[in-house]
């Protein structure tokens, strides 16, 4: 039986799924562990490394080294990196070459990378043989918070972001922070708008520990970082096993993305990344709760200001007119027979979805003076050298 390394400490966390349960496990130096961890999975021959340029460039011949010394066999599969890859054309890709090197039902997929390769990757799995294992290796906060947890896997159409894909859980998710050192400041940047999101939707003290801890965590000391990620794990474990396939609970995940991915799919702002539109959706979608009356100032208040702290934007970009927002949010795959439904926040802590009327949302949004919404943003504090 494989040991692993008691100098690694872990976090572990279970994801109860029925047959489908996984742990997930998140300790810094894990990266080193993926072989021992594989074995303990039982996952047997060879091991198709999915990863991008970037993520290959530091971390794959180290992980390639370790599988290889717990007797796997490896294939890596390096992709470009950026969303623009997440197409059925990567799939291809990928398949080619998992026919090429004769993979097996029993062979394994290994996501070595951020988001775009863990939703390529858990949907390549999904389909080669109809159905091979996968192991994700999240390597960017917002995989390491949301992406790499709860199965959702896929990729873009030219129509639409995530249009193609299935639900596919991983085996388990291995999660490293240390990765996070070499991760761009404004993916990291980004990747807290996430975090903030788990803060306001379930758990009150978590929201303020990230209004206490702001500052080192845009530092990136590692106590307060492995406990955000620890923590936005377990409440993207809890929601997800409570609903794997978004039929009601698991939707509160989506607060700040109604408007957040109106902004990204509105074509003058794709200078937005994901998670800086949906800071600026969380700001807006938590100001439009006030003005129905679904919570208080206080409420707008501390969102927009937490959100500030972290460095990412809070204001809407200048100039959308109410109808292409509008429009924009009728995309949305959260609409259902035409209505917009949108993720409330009630208190700190507690949202509901609630469906939303033209009238009223026109209402609201000629009372926003878009420019004069949030205090001066806060420039982020430079982090510690790598
Ligand atoms: N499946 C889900 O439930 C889910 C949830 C949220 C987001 N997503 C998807 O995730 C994607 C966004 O994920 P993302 O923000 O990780 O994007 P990404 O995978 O494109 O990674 C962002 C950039 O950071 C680089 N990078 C990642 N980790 C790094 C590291 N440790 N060091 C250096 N560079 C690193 C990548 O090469 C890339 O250039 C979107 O496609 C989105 O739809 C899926
Ligand atoms: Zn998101």
């Amino acid at each position: 039986m494989a040991t692993s390394n008691p100098d690694v400490p872990r976090n572990t966390i279970h994801l109860e799924l029925g047959a489908r349960s996984y742990d997930i496990h998140i300790g810094r130096g894990l990266l080193k562990e993926v072989g021992v961890e594989l074995t303990r999975l039982q996952c047997a021959g060879k091991v198709g490394v999915v990863t991008d340029r970037n993520l290959a460039a530091y971390y794959l011949k180290p992980v390639t080294r370790v599988l290889k010394a717990a007797g796997y066999q490896v294939v890596p599969i390096v992709l470009p990196p950026g969303e623009r890859t997440k197409t059925l054309r990567s799939i291809g890709t990928v398949m080619d070459a998992l026919v090429n090197a004769r993979f097996e039902r029993s062979s394994t997929l290994l996501a070595l990378g951020g988001g775009v390769i863990g939703d390529i990757t858990g949907f390549a799995a999904a389909i080669y043989q109809r159905g091979i294992p996968f192991v994700q290796v999240p390597t960017s906060l917002v995989a390491q918070v949301d992406s790499s947890v709860g199965g959702k896997t896929g990729v873009d159409h030219p129509k639409g972001k995530n249009l193609i894909g299935a639900f596919n859980q991983p085996r388990a998710v291995l999660i490293d922070p240390a990765t996070l050192r070499t991760l761009p400041d404004r993916e990291w940047i980004a990747g807290l708008a996430e975090v903030i999101k788990y803060g306001v939707i379930e758990d009150e003290a978590f929201f303020e520990y990230l209004e206490q801890h702001i500052a080192p965590i845009l530092d990136l000391s590692d106590v307060p970082v492995t406990h955000i990620v620890k923590r936005s794990c377990e409440i993207k474990a809890q929601v997800v096993s409570e609903d794997e396939r978004e039929a009601d609970r698991r939707r509160i995940l989506n607060f700040g993305h109604t408007i957040g991915h109106a902004l990204e799919s509105l074509g003058g702002y794709r200078g937005l990344i994901h998670g800086e539109a949906v800071a600026v959706g969380m700001v807006y979608e938590a100001d439009l709760a006030r003005h129905l009356g679904y919570c208080d100032q206080n409420v707008v208040t501390r969102v927009r200001a937490l959100i500030a702290a972290a460095g990412l934007p809070v204001r809407l970009p200048p100039n959308v007119p109410f109808h292409a927002l509008w429009d924009a949010m009728q995309q949305d795959k959260k609409v259902s027979a035409g209505t917009v439904y949108c993720v409330v926040p009630e208190r700190i802590g507690s949202v509901r979805i609630v469906p939303l009327e033209k009238a009223q949302t026109r209402a609201w949004y000629e009372t926003v003076r878009v420019g004069d919404t949030g205090s001066r943003q806060r420039i982020p504090r430079k982090k510690q050298p790598r």
